[in-house]
C-alpha cells in the first residue's frame, strides 16, 4: 500500500474509482475525487452533510457547540448567513476587506526589503506572514492590528494557536477524546489535555476581554455601518432585541463561538499556505520567472494588485489554485453515517476539467 500523500491519494482514485474508503484509526471516512460527484454530494444534497465529527474533549474545551465549524440546524444555518453577509458588506463599497489585504500586503513588503537593505541575508518568511495574517484576522474580528504595542499581544497568543493545533493532529490527542475526563490523570496522557486546555483557556480569555470591551462602548442609537465582526454582532443582537425577537442566536456564547471559528479557522490555514507557496517559488525558479513576466505586462511595478486583477492573471490564479488546494482530504469531516471528505485536490489536477499543474509546467 502506498504512504498517505499525493501519489497514493492520486493512485487509490484511478484503482478504486472517484468514491473510496480509507480507514482514520476505527474510522472510516469515505472520499470523493470528482469534480460532479462533491458537488452532487456536498452542494447540491448539501444539507444532509451539513454536521461534522466531533471530538468530545475538543468541543468542551472551546466551550462549543456554538460557532458554524461545529454546528448544524437553525443556529448554523442563521449564523452561517449573518457571518457571510457580514464578510461580503466588508468587501462591498469602500471595500475594508482589501483595504485591509493591501495594507498587511504592504507591510511585508516593507519589513523585506528593510532586511534587505539591512543587509540580512536569511530571512524569516513565516514570521511576517503570520503578523500579517493575525493582523488582518483580528482588524477584522475585533478591529485593531498588531502594530506597536500591540505586537507583543500577537507574539503571545501565537505559539498557542501553534500549541493548539498540534495537540487536535496529534494521534494521542485522538486516542484521548473519548475518555479525556480520565485522561487528564494519567501521565504523559495529561500532557496533550493540558496542551491543549492551557492554551483554549488563554484565548478564551483575550476573546471575552474584547468583546466586554465592545460591549462597554457599544452604543444602539449609533447608525454608522460596523467596521468589526463584534460591532456587527452586537448590533444585529441589539436590533433583534428591540424588535422583540428573541426566537434567534445571537448571543454572547455563540459570539465568542465566531472568535474561535475566525481565530482557529483562519489564521494557521492561511499563513501555512501563504508560507508553502512562497517555498514552492523558491524551488521552481522557471515558474518564478513566468509569473514575474505576466505581472510586468499586466500590472506594472508601480501599484499593487487588486482582486480585479484576477481575471486577467491566468497565470497567476493557476499557481495560486495549486498551491492552496491541502494535498491531503480536508480533516474537517463532514458526517453522513460515515466521515465524508472532498478532495479538491485529486480534482484540480483532473485533465477532464481543468489541469493546473500541466498550465504551471
Ligand atoms: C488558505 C487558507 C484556508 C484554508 C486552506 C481553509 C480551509 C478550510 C476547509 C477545508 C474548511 C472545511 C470546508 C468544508 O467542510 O466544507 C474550512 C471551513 C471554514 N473556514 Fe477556512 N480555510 C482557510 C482560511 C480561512 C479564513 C481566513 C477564515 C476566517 C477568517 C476561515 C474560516 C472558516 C470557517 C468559519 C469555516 C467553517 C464554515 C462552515 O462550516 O460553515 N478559513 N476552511
Amino acid at each position: 500500500m502506498k504512504e498517505p500523500g499525493y501519489d497514493a491519494y492520486i493512485g487509490w482514485s484511478k484503482k478504486y474509482g472517484p468514491m473510496y474508503t480509507f480507514w482514520l484509526g476505527e474510522t472510516p471516512v469515505i472520499c470523493l475525487t470528482d469534480y460532479n460527484l462533491i458537488n452532487e454530494t456536498f452542494v447540491k444534497d448539501g444539507d444532509a452533510y451539513v454536521g461534522r465529527i466531533k471530538a468530545p474533549m475538543f468541543m468542551k474545551l472551546i466551550r462549543s457547540p456554538y460557532g458554524v465549524v461545529w454546528t448544524e440546524g437553525s443556529l448554523w444555518k442563521e449564523q452561517r448567513r449573518f457571518a457571510l453577509q457580514v464578510l461580503r458588506n466588508f468587501g462591498l463599497g469602500k471595500n475594508i476587506m482589501q483595504e485591509r489585504i493591501l495594507v498587511e500586503v504592504s507591510s511585508l513588503i516593507e519589513q523585506i526589503n528593510n532586511d534587505i537593505n539591512a543587509g540580512v541575508l536569511v530571512h524569516d518568511i513565516l514570521t511576517p506572514i503570520g503578523i500579517g495574517v493575525g493582523s488582518l484576522i483580528n482588524n477584522l474580528v475585533f478591529g485593531y492590528r498588531f502594530e506597536g504595542k500591540k505586537l507583543q499581544e500577537y507574539h503571545e497568543l501565537k505559539p498557542l494557536l501553534g500549541q493548539f493545533v498540534r495537540g487536535f493532529g496529534s494521534p494521542w490527542t485522538l486516542l484521548i477524546q473519548k475518555w479525556y475526563q480520565y485522561a487528564k490523570y494519567i501521565p504523559f496522557c495529561r500532557y496533550y489535555y493540558y496542551l491543549m486546555k492551557d492554551a483554549t483557556d488563554t484565548l478564551h480569555e483575550f476573546y471575552m476581554r474584547q468583546i466586554n470591551a465592545h460591549i462597554e462602548k457599544f452604543d444602539p442609537h449609533d447608525e454608522s455601518e460596523p467596521t468589526d465582526y463584534v460591532e456587527a454582532f452586537l448590533k444585529e443582537k441589539a436590533k433583534r432585541e428591540a424588535e422583540g425577537d428573541t426566537n434567534n442566536y445571537f448571543i454572547i456564547p455563540q459570539l465568542l463561538g465566531m472568535c474561535y471559528d475566525f481565530w482557529l479557522a483562519g489564521q494557521e490555514t492561511t499563513t501555512n499556505t501563504l508560507a508553502w507557496g512562497v517555498l514552492y517559488l523558491m524551488i521552481e525558479p522557471e515558474v518564478q520567472a513566468r509569473l514575474q513576466k505576466e505581472f510586468d505586462m499586466v500590472i506594472g511595478s508601480d501599484r499593487l494588485i487588486t482582486v480585479e486583477d484576477k481575471h486577467n492573471l491566468h497565470y497567476a490564479s493557476a499557481v495560486v489554485n495549486l498551491s492552496i488546494v491541502p494535498e491531503k482530504p480536508p480533516s474537517l469531516y463532514r458526517k453522513a453515517g460515515a466521515s465524508v471528505s472532498p478532495h479538491p485536490y485529486v480534482c484540480h489536477i483532473e485533465k477532464r476539467y481543468c489541469n493546473f499543474r500541466d498550465i504551471i509546467s
